[in-house]
């Protein structure tokens, strides 16, 4: 009896058997990224197609008709795209390279079967163009403010952008490419990070002269990296500093209406195509008066410490002279990011002949109100102690 219930549970235990007669539907690979010709070859009729076909009543059950391969989907940007493109019943692609957790929450924002987490390593082209093979869209949301050991600014935010453009061009089934860049990018920037982003929308161009640049100014909702930044500074130090004196303008704007944007340029006739936009909130901010939408927000006194950029340059300086010296990751730059604080040191705000907004029909929220919202969580008492932000909103604020 034991040794027949023995030979049962090894026949259930064989791999092979359990997996044959998948492999014949998704021939399984053996490289460990997923990789495998046959499975990854496109199906789509993509080509001359003129724009994308769309089936349906356009919500998360119909058929957009978009196949799209969102590299950067697990990060802060990444999310809000993917619930877009998900709510309107296109398949979501999401290459990733860390561990399982990092799309999990991706899984749930369409229908079963339509976001597709698949492992890649952004350094092996092979796996690249097996993440691509199925697609019709591309969305190039990779980018980092600071260097690791592993990683400088020029390889994420420039040649990885690069090698996509190559492999999507190669691959000749993608209608759209659609990178995005930072507002404020040029190749005369002080910043590092913003040099190689123009590096990248060049490159971009070159290789694939119909992609679509979109670049944002900075990025603010739930889990931004200023106001979330300097709310979590205060709440420990009790102040904030200030770079220089606060007086650089910036056009910060929501993240959602970003997402908008990408969704809006896919969806037109083609007229963003080799086009580039610039994407900033409706208002223009000091980086005093933002701070002081925060301090409002949470309902602390405010308290700022003037940092001038030298000092600011010498006190961010450490990490960056150790980075390659010493055997040992170091931690990530929180507020005190050189090539953050070198960007800052001029105004980024959206130049008036660029494409805006309104050209892809998006109309930008104003960041007091429901777009901040979430900083009420860092208020002492607790979010729900007094009165909400908008309740004190008023309609023209809107
Ligand atoms: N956040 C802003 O305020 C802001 C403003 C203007 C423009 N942008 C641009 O908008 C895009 C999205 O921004 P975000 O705020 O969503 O960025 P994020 O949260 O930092 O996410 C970046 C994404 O890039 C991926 N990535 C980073 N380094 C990588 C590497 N070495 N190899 C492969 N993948 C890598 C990350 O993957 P992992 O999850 O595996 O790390 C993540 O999916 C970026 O291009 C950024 O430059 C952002």
């Amino acid at each position: 009896m034991q040794a027949s219930l023995r030979r049962s549970s090894r026949s259930l235990l064989d791999h092979s058997r359990v997996i044959s007669p998948l492999k014949s539907i998704y021939p399984l690979s053996s490289s460990g990224y997923g990789f495998d010709h046959r499975r990854y070859v496109s199906t789509i009729d993509v080509k001359g197609a003129g724009h994308l076909v769309r089936k349906g009543t356009g919500g998360r059950s119909s058929v957009s008709g978009i196949v799209a391969t969102v590299f950067g989907a697990t990060g802060f940007l990444g999310r809000y795209v993917v619930q877009q493109l998900a709510k309107m019943g296109s398949q979501v692609l999401v290459p990733f390279r860390g561990s399982e957790d990092s799309h999990r929450h991706l899984k749930l924002m369409g229908d079963l079967g339509q976001i597709v987490p698949m492992k890649y390593n952004p350094r092996d082209e092979d796996s690249i163009k097996a993440v691509m093979a199925k697609a019709n869209v591309v969305l190039n949301l990779i980018g980092r403010e600071y260097e690791t050991r592993n990683f400088s600014f020029e390889e994420v935010n420039h040649g990885m952008a690069e090698q996509l453009a190559v492999i999507a061009k190669e691959h000749g089934g993608i209608m759209r490419f659609i990178q995005l860049s930072c507002l404020g990018a040029s190749s005369s920037s002080p910043s590092r990070m913003l040099r190689a982003k123009a590096a990248a929308e060049e490159s971009v161009l070159r290789e694939f002269p119909e992609a679509t640049i979109m670049k944002s100014a900075i990025l603010v909702g739930t889990e931004d990296r200023i106001l979330n930044r300097w709310a979590q500074f205060v709440k420990k130090w009790s102040f904030l500093p200030l770079m220089g004196d606060g007086s650089t303008k910036i056009q910060p704007v929501y993240v959602v209406d970003v997402a908008a944007a990408i969704i809006a340029s896919l969806k037109d006739d083609g007229t963003g195509m080799g086009k580039i936009y610039e994407l900033g909130g409706p208002d223009v901010f000091t980086v005093h008066e933002l701070a002081e939408l925060m301090f409002d927000t949470i309902r602390e006194w405010p308290r700022y410490v003037k940092v001038p950029f030298p000092i600011a340059r010498i006190l961010a300086s450490p990490r960056e002279v150790l980075l390659k010296k010493v055997p040992f990751p170091l931690p990530n730059p929180d507020i005190f990011n050189l090539d953050q604080i070198n960007a800052l040191a001029t105004d980024t705000v959206v130049s008036e002949n660029a494409l805006k907004f309104s050209d892809l029909g998006v109309v930008p929220h104003k960041l007091k109100g429901y777009p901040t919202e979430y900083l009420i969580s860092y208020r002492k008492g607790g979010p729900a102690f007094g009165s909400t932000v908008s309740e004190r909103v008023t309609g023209s604020d809107f």
